[in-house]
């Protein structure tokens, strides 16, 4: 494959990062209590990430502010890669690009909705305390710290600042 690079999105990549979303997710993604938190929001610039090849984005975790509680908390998703880039660590990398940037803006913990099997390999764990604004299974709310500690005691529903 050509060679893929990680750096931040920028507004120029939305077009073609709505159309990979579109085809790693299908319709029914606008459904997802996930998006309550992305409407009327705006991505955190400089920390969601794009890996890219010349010809455009084959990979993206978008990051969002929201908060719980008192607590601001960086929000992951979506997180896709292209059918054809799959399997090559590409996840697991824009994962950790992205939790990289949030640390160094000082966010202390990111939150994700998504499948534990995949997101524990990059360190979520299930957030107990944490709710959805609409209907998840509580198994799928995770959350990875990104300072020690930083993920204790978050408690309430996560809502858009
Ligand atoms: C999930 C996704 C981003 C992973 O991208 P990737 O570049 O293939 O990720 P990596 O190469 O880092 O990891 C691949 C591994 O994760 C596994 N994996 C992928 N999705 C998984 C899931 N939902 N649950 C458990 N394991 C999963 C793969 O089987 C593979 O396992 P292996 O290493 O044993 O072969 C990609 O499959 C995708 O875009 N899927 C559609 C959208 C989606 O489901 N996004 C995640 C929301 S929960």
């Amino acid at each position: 494959m050509t060679d893929i690079t990680l750096r931040p999105e920028t507004p120029d990549d939305h077009p073609a990062i709505d159309q990979m979303i579109a085809r790693a997710f299908g319709p029914g993604r606008y459904a997802k209590a996930s998006e309550r938190l992305r409407e009327g929001n705006t991505p955190l610039a400089g920390i969601g990430m794009v890996a890219a090849t010349a010809e455009g984005p084959v990979g993206c975790a978008r990051m969002w502010p929201v908060k719980i509680g008192e607590a601001s908390v960086a929000f992951l998703g979506p997180l896709a890669v292209e059918a054809g880039a799959r399997r090559a660590g590409l996840g697991a990398e824009l994962v950790e690009a992205a939790c990289r940037a949030a640390q160094a803006a000082g966010f202390t913990a990111v939150l994700l909705v998504g499948d534990l099997p995949f997101f524990e390999r990059v360190g979520f764990d299930i957030a107990p305390g944490v709710k959805m604004p609409g209907p998840t299974d509580p198994r799928r709310i995770l959350v990875r710290p990104l300072v020690p500690g930083g993920a204790e005691g978050l408690e309430g529903t996560a809502r858009v600042p």
